[in-house]
């Protein structure tokens, strides 16, 4: 027997032997036991694993904690209690940033090695739910924040200049990671936005936004989604005849209405065309190139349809998974617009309308881009061509058969 095992196996006996020792003491020696005769069982690559290590070494904390140095106390004769706070406050998000750019590198890289089918498409919507509520807690970090008064962030505000958090380069990866363009980028003061950062970081920068973002594989995945046109269903045309149907039944509904004004009937029914004019679009794969062209539109127009398609056919079996990712995708970025509101509130109650440290209007730049910066805006603009379920066309038996779960179609 190994000479620690048996140590421990015959201070055990003592301390059975002994009433008051029985308890915490009884229960670490079996653990040790138990372990010690782990790592005898394993071979030696697997017993590694168990190599002991201090909780304070693992983390090192000795790192992360002696890296808070608020400058009012380094360089000023005033130091200033809430710098702590909004140094930690700080840390902590570029941890979480950290890890926020750790889970999309993994998701874009299983979506570009074809691994995101319906078997393991629930991982891919997790690791977005792990995201997701990362960015809850993002936004709900803000009230510490602001647990600083305006007059607290005076005391040491001049001691940060020029820093600001536009020089957040993983918030910078995190954006082109998700697929934000640089041309849809909001600048100010006609600088690119990466001009604060190294040439190194500028290349990862662009090496990120042309080597596959999120948008870009969650695109080409949808433009492979079958049932677009599978055997005798097409459709783009059985989805063209139920919008003329409803969109007849709604124009029908206007005219023999007893309660609508002559005016307010013409208002309608005008109204009505332009609706019309939405769903043009995705029957016209021209119309939809020109609206790509022009900027008002990124999403192709194959993906388009698909995301309509999972959207409209969601109750299906095999579709569900696929509308959990792309309401997760929605859901995160309604949420990053929120931080972006919420940061811009800050910054309002903070600041008023002085500039940043960084040299931007302040508020109202971060407002604009808290309207600009979407990364998923056409995913919502699909609710634009929903039709109500009634009005959906019913899918052949053998599609149903298709879509539905192996065990489904054995029952
Ligand atoms: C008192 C608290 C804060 C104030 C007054 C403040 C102020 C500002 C201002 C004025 C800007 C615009 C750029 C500039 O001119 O400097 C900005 C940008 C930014 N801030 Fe903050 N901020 C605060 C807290 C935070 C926190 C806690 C974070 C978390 C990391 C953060 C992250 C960012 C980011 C990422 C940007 C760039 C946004 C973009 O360009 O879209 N800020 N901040």
């Amino acid at each position: 027997m190994c000479p620690q095992i048996a140590w421990e196996a015959f201070n055990l006996g003592t301390i059975n032997s002994i009433p008051k020792a029985r308890g915490s003491i009884q229960v670490a020696a079996l653990n040790r036991i138990f372990v010690g005769y782990q790592a005898l069982t394993m071979d030696k690559k697997e017993a590694k694993k168990f190599t002991t290590i201090h909780y304070h070494s693992y983390l090192e904390l000795d790192k992360i904690l002696s890296a808070q140095h608020p400058r009012s106390e380094v360089k000023g004769e005033n130091p200033a209690h809430e710098e702590m706070l909004f140094i930690i406050v700080h840390q902590v998000y570029e941890l979480w940033f950290k890890q926020i750019l750790h889970e999309l590198g993994s998701l874009v890289e299983m979506f570009q090695n074809n691994r995101v089918d319906e078997r393991n498409i629930g991982t891919a919507v997790a690791r977005l739910d792990r995201i997701i509520e990362i960015v809850e807690l993002l936004i709900q970090q803000i009230r510490v924040m602001e647990t600083m008064t305006p007059l607290d962030f005076l005391d040491f505000r001049s001691y940060l200049f020029p820093a600001s958090g536009f020089q957040s380069f993983q918030f910078r990866m995190v954006e082109s990671m998700l697929g934000l363009p640089r041309d849809h980028r909001m600048t100010y003061n006609k600088a690119d936005f990466d001009i604060v950062f190294t040439e190194e970081q500028k290349a990862m920068l662009r090496q990120t936004e042309n080597g596959g973002t999120l948008f870009e594989v969650v695109e080409a995945w949808l433009e492979r989604t079958p049932f677009l046109e599978f055997q005798n269903f097409k459709f783009v045309g059985l989805y063209k005849e139920a919008v003329q149907r409803m969109l007849q039944k709604e124009r029908e509904a206007i005219m023999a209405s007893e309660y609508l004004a002559p005016e307010s009937r013409t208002i309608r029914l005008s109204v009505l065309d332009s609706t019309a004019s939405y769903y043009d679009n995705i029957f016209d794969p021209q119309k939809h190139a020109e609206l790509r062209d022009a900027g008002e539109l990124r999403l192709s127009y194959k993906a388009t349809l698909a995301a309509l398609l999972i959207k409209l056919y969601r109750d299906e079996p095999i579709l569900q998974m696929p509308f959990n990712l792309l309401s997760r995708l929605t859901d995160l970025d309604e949420l990053l617009t929120t931080w972006r509101y919420r940061h811009a509130q800050m910054v309002l109650r903070m600041l008023g309308k002085k500039v940043g440290t960084g040299g931007s209007s302040g508020y109202d730049y971060l407002q604009q881009t808290a309207a600009r910066h979407h990364i998923f805006k056409d995913l919502h603009n699909v609710s634009t061509l929903l039709i109500p379920r009634s009005e959906l066309p019913a899918l052949p038996e053998e599609i149903q058969r298709e879509l539905g779960f192996y065990f489904s179609q054995k029952g």
